[in-house]
């Protein structure tokens, strides 16, 4: 059986890009791999965060994947900072990845903008940890949306030059599972920036918490053009805010976008959308009910977590020790 890890940042509320692109695929795929779910924690302090959230962010989201479907006791559900192994194989694959590779990073780009000189180094070398992340368990498959296929090809060149430096084959390949309709869910007020939690505007995103009526509000708010939606899928091209919704009700109703045209292919977004809206807010209302329910026991998601990372430390203690032995450090 396959390994899979993957994981989100507590960085603020999950939202519709995280759910689509990441969390549901987990569901499904849990049925038939071997899984790790992870809430990265180490990385969610690469930029400015506010030490006061960061434990219950941390709790909060373990909590949403939980009521998205994550089946705690069959798979393994764990905060990062609590498996040291993480930080000691990453420290070994920043002595591996070579500043050139993270340099050409595209979300390290995006993310530093113009103050380069001022990002923390953390966020230079967040795509080692990621690495590390995955292969201390020996995870084999990583099911994330499109924005994370860079790091996963990172990953793969420092699991290669790892094992050519040590003369071994100790570290497997990697693939990137990128599933379904909505990989990369753009922003709901510019189809050319992907939805994300940093975006400032609230009216961006579908947060996991939203209710009924801001969701509602969100779609009828979001832009669009004033064409009708095309009759096939070609004549989504050049219109990413069409693309976009039309992405985003397939994925929630497992078609692809040639099904939801059938069906709303000549109407107008009028229509549409409040379509849309009442499929999301289906999909979603029970999720956000979950968590909330999950979270008026935090004892419980705690032990959870506890128990995951007890889990995690025993698959990943002994590779990261023979990663060391690899390496050549002494073993008293
Ligand atoms: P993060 O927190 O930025 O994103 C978590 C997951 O959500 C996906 N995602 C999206 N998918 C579709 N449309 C969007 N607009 C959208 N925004 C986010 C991301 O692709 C990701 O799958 N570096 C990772 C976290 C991480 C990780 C790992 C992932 C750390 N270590 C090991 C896999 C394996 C990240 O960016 O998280």
């Amino acid at each position: 059986m396959q390994r899979i890890l993957s994981g989100i940042q507590p960085t603020g509320v999950p939202h519709l890009g995280n759910y689509l692109g990441a969390v549901r695929n987990w569901v499904a795929l849990q049925h038939s791999h071997e899984c790790l779910f992870c809430v990265v924690d180490l990385h969610a302090i690469t930029a400015d965060h506010d030490r006061r959230t960061l434990a219950s962010q941390t709790r909060d989201l373990a909590a949403s994947y939980i009521a998205c479907g994550i089946d705690p006791q069959k798979q393994i559900l764990f905060h990062q900072s609590a498996v040291h192994a993480h930080v000691r194989l990453a420290w070994i694959f920043n002595c591996v990845a070579r500043m050139g590779w993270l340099n050409r990073m595209t979300q390290f780009k995006d993310k530093s903008g113009k103050d380069r000189e001022n990002v923390s180094t953390g966020l230079f070398v967040y795509p080692n940890l990621m690495a590390a992340d995955i292969l201390v368990y020996h995870a084999t498959r990583v099911p994330v949306g499109d924005d994370q296929r860079q790091h996963i090809e990172l990953a793969n060149d420092i699991r290669a030059k790892f094992n050519h430096d040590y003369e071994t084959d100790f570290f497997p390949e990697i693939q990137a599972m990128i599933m379904g309709p909505a990989a990369r869910v753009m922003s709901l007020r510019d189809g050319s920036k992907k939805m994300s939690k940093s975006d400032a505007s609230d009216q961006s995103r579908i947060n996991l918490t939203d209710d009924a009526d801001t969701i509602a509000l969100k779609i009828r708010r979001a832009k669009t053009d004033p064409e009708p939606l095309p009759e096939s899928a070609e004549g989504l091209e050049n219109r990413p805010e069409a693309r976009n919704l039309v992405g985003i009700y397939a994925a929630l109703q497992d078609i692809d976008h040639a099904g939801v045209l059938r069906e709303y292919g000549g109407k107008g977004f009028g229509t549409f959308k409040e379509a849309l809206a009442a499929l999301l807010v289906e999909k979603l209302s029970p999720i956000a009910a979950e968590t909330r329910r999950l979270l008026a026991d935090p004892g419980y998601v705690d032990g959870v977590l506890r128990n995951g990372a007890q889990r995690a430390a025993a698959l990943a203690d002994p590779i990261v020790a023979e990663a060391e032995r690899l390496v050549g450090f002494l073993k008293v």
